[in-house]
């Protein structure tokens, strides 16, 4: 059975995905920083070298899926890419993203779009790489987000995944396990006034396939090669895939 944030059986995982951001927006990006020391830029920067590395295009077309405030979209810009595009189906956090990339003069170079991971509207072979930073363990449908990426990359195009993963090791399994579980939905509470948001990220991590298991994942959807990079003892991992 997939993880929902709400209880509420009356609605599907990606609307109640899509409200639990739109109520947390506001104190996104402020989380992101306090929750992670501010490791979080640097997990995404590092997948962004990782895909530089053997990017062949010079100034390719991206997309970023599960943009959010589109912080890996930014960092994206270092690929020197014609155009990114990020899409996301929570509108408020495309609208602080937006008010960012204004902030940052980047709104002619990054277009932010509502749409669905699971129904891309973009054509096939499109995009020279994707990104998509702790997005996928929120699809609905896992699968079917990433055999929709992988339709619109041009054959040889990147993907690089970013998503939580759990150490496996003494003493930071034992650790991670009593940060997310205890330490973050209070914090996560207390500061974005969502009482569930929290309690619901450290139960889709807990529950989401990490490691070779997603890697197999990715297989089966159309990529023809992935490999994985656990970063931070295996908080998170980086998936570098190819079509
Ligand atoms: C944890 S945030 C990640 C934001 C950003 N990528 C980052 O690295 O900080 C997850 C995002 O995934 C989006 N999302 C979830 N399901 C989606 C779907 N089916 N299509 C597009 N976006 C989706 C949510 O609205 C939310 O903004």
């Amino acid at each position: 059975m997939s993880v929902t944030p709400y209880a509420d059986i009356s609605t599907g995982k990606k609307e109640q995905v899509e409200k639990m951001f739109n109520e947390i927006a506001f104190r996104y990006d402020l989380l992101n920083q306090l929750l992670s020391f501010g490791i979080h830029k640097r997990w995404r920067r590092k997948a962004i070298r990782m895909i530089n590395s053997e990017l062949i295009t010079q100034n390719p077309e991206l997309l970023d899926v599960a943009t959010g405030t589109a912080d890996f979209a930014i960092d994206a810009m270092a690929l020197n890419p014609r155009k990114i595009t990020g899409i996301d189906i929570s509108d408020d956090m495309l609208s602080f993203g937006r008010k960012k990339l204004e902030e940052k003069d980047l709104s002619r170079r990054i277009e932010l779009v509502h749409a669905d991971s699971e129904n891309l509207p973009f054509p096939d072979n499109y995009f020279d790489a994707a990104t998509v930073g702790f997005g996928v363990r929120n699809f609905e449908n896992l699968e079917k987000g990433l055999a929709e990426v992988c339709r619109t990359l041009k054959k040889g195009g990147m993907f690089a995944v970013l998503e939580f993963s759990i150490p496996e090791k003494f003493p930071m399994k034992q650790l991670y396990h009593f940060y997310l579980s205890t330490i973050c939905p209070l914090l996560g509470k207390r500061i974005s006034k969502n009482p569930i948001a929290y309690e619901y990220l450290f139960k889709s991590v807990s529950s989401f396939p990490y490691g070779e298991k997603f890697k197999s994942i990715l297989l089966t959807c159309g990529f023809t090669e992935a490999r994985v990079f656990p970063q931070t003892s295996g908080i998170v991992t980086i998936y570098i895939a190819k079509k």
